[in-house]
Formats: structure tokens, sequence, C-alpha cells
């Protein structure tokens, strides 16, 4: 079984309701994001007033970070319906057209993963989306004929945890592309905090601190990781999640100091050991530690980049001096093609 704490892996069926009840459900309650937070509530304010569906928005960022949570909240905001879907649901043109012929005036549409919509599904999307319009073809072959329909007002919501990906054609079409950065710890202790709350666990500042210090600066793995202290807490400790109940319990999980998981350290230590610091290619790099590529680049990478332990070079991946000084090794000398012309800083 895997035992990472991050993502993509499936979360435990009580996990599920845990994520759902501990999904902030109003603006004010979103901790942290704050310029992001503000130009949602006038967006969201602005339609209110004119009695109109918001403008679409796209939200874009690592796991965790809470887009989903965010498509959940304009919704309530808007006291407007949501309907959830993704970009690898929709297979044919026809399963769009017919959610669109079931949205109200208002409704959000949530298409999560929408970098991965075909091409078939985007033409659909892009007249309902633009004008509101619906194109549907009756019958085959010659004696098709295509009749314009209609789409109520809505207000698309669309999540990706890859910018790049999308493209022009369709982030030009919203009003709002968001990209959540990872939070700072004083944000993720107030997610601790929050969510002890919620869950009726016991903790203290430190013990909050410690956690959101560790929690790769995403909400989700600070809720994950209070559940497994609590865990810990309460099998061999007294039930409350204090800083030494937070050191020892992480520790056992296989968080370290920095909040790497074994995955993030395996990651560093191949590129370091194996590839002798890089550059090496991002697939040899998945093989090396068995994950997706796409899983590498989305989850992995993003942290260990803004940690400062891995750069993107042309080239390939490198690992940077910190990185060295993480896995505990020396870094290499530098190579001589590396090194400064003789003289020139002389
Ligand atoms: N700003 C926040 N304040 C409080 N809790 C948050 C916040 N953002 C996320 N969370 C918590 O983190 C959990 C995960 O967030 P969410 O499901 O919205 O992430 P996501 O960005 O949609 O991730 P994915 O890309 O994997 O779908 C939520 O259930 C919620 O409990
Ligand atoms: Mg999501």
């Amino acid at each position: 079984m895997r035992d990472e704490l991050l993502t993509p892996e499936p979360l435990e069926p009580g996990e599920v309701s845990d994520e759902v009840s501990l999904r902030p459900k109003t603006l004010a309650d979103f901790v942290g994001q704050a310029e992001l937070k503000e130009h949602l509530s006038i967006i969201l304010e602005a339609a209110r007033l004119r009695g109109q569906a918001a403008d679409h928005l796209l939200f874009a960022g690592p796991p965790g970070l809470g887009k989903t949570t965010l498509a959940t909240i304009v919704a309530g905001e808007m006291e407007a319906g949501i309907h959830v879907t993704s970009g690898p649901a929709l297979e044919r043109g026809g399963d769009l057209a017919s959610i669109l012929s079931q949205l109200a005036e208002g409704d959000v549409l949530f298409i999560d993963e929408i970098h991965r919509l075909s091409r078939a599904v985007e033409e659909v999307l892009y007249p309902a989306i633009e004008d509101f319009q619906l194109d549907i073809v009756l019958g085959k072959g010659p004696a098709a004929r295509s009749i314009r329909m209609d789409v109520p007002r809505f207000t698309l919501v669309g999540a990706t945890t890859r910018t790049g990906l999308i493209t022009g054609p369709l982030r030009d079409r919203f009003g709002l592309v968001a990209r959540l950065d990872y939070y700072e710890p004083s944000d993720l202790e107030s997610i601790v905090t929050r969510a002890a709350g919620i869950l009726d666990v016991r903790v203290d500042e430190d013990g909050a601190s410690e956690i959101a210090r560790r929690a790769r600066g995403t909400p989700r793995i600070a809720n994950r990781l209070l559940r497994r202290v609590r865990d810990f807490a309460e099998v061999r400790g007294t039930g409350l999640v204090d800083a030494v109940a937070a050191r020892e319990g992480l520790r056992v999980f296989g968080v370290d100091e920095r909040g790497l998981d074994k995955v993030d350290r395996a990651l560093l230590v191949a590129l370091c050991e194996r590839f002798g610091g890089g550059p090496v290619g991002l697939s040899t790099l998945a093989i090396s530690v068995s994950e997706p590529t796409e899983t590498v680049e989305d989850v992995y990478e993003p942290f260990l980049i803004r940690e400062g332990l891995l750069m993107r070079t042309p080239r390939g991946r490198v690992a940077t001096p910190a990185a060295w000084a993480h896995i505990g090794k020396p870094a290499p000398a530098a190579a001589p093609d590396s090194a400064p012309p003789p003289g020139l800083f002389g």
C-alpha cells in the first residue's frame, strides 16, 4: 500500500467525509490567498448587484490548495446550484451538451481538470460560455441538421493543476484566471486549528505550528497530517497534539523536518546519487522513483522548486546545493566547464 501523505492516491472513506466537512463554505472561512479572495469578492458582489451570473473563473495550482473548495464557495456565495464534472469524464460533445441543457439561470458549472477536455468537447464549450448558445446536431449523414439552442446564463468554474496545458483560446474566455500559491505557515496554522475544532482534536499552539510548518504549504496535507498526529497522540501519547506528539508522529509517518515525504526524498536521492545532481530528464527521474511523469511534474516538483531544492533547466532537472545538504551529502565540485574562465574574476 502507498503510504505517502500527498494527494493523488485515494483517500480512505472516512477521510473523504472529513475532507468534505473541513471544506470552508464561505469566502470568509477560506484562509489565506488574500489577493485572490479580494478579487473574487468584488466579482461576486458586482454580479449579485447586477442580478447576473458571475463571469467565468479559472483556478490553477498544485493539488490540495483549494480549487474545488473555491468552486463550491462561488456557488454558495451566489446562492446558485452547482453541477460538477471533469475533463476526462466528458468524452464526447454530447456529454457536455446534456449537462448544459440541464443548467438553470445563474448556476455554476464546475469542470475539474479542465486541461484534459477533448477538442470535440471544447468545440461545444466555446459557444456555450461566450454566447450562451448550444449547437445540437440531429440525425446523421446528409440528412443531419443542426439547431441552435439558448443556454441559460451560467458561470463556468474551471480548475487545473496545469495552466500551461490550457489552450490560449480557452484561457482567454475566462474573466478571471487565478493562480493559487502555496500557503504561508501562519495560514496553515489557522487551517490546522480550524480543522482541529471541527474534528474535535485537542491541539496546542506548538503542535499546530509544527504541523503547519511541515505541510508542504498545502491545506489538504495540513489536515491530513493533523489526523495522523491525532492518531499517534491517541495511541502513543495523551491524546493532546502538542509539539512532541507532532514531531514524533510526523517522524513515524515519514515526514521530515522540511515537510518532505518519502517520494520527495527519493527524488532528491535519485537526482543526486544516481544522476550526479543532473541535469537529468523528467521521465528518467520519474521512472527511477516509480511515479508517473505527470505526478512528479504536478505534485512533487513544484514544491521542491519552491523550496530551492531542484531546478528545471533546458537540459533537465538539476539538484541545488541545498538538495545535497538536505540528503546529507557533499555537493560535487563544480564541473570544469562551468568554472569561470581564468582571469575574468581575478
Ligand atoms: N484556504 C483554505 N482554508 C481552509 N481549508 C482549506 C483551504 N484550501 C483548502 N482547504 C482544505 O483542503 C482540502 C483540499 O482542498 P481542495 O479539494 O479544494 O483542493 P484542490 O485544489 O481542489 O485539489 P485537487 O487539485 O487535488 O483537486 C479541502 O477539503 C479543505 O479542507
Ligand atoms: Mg479539486
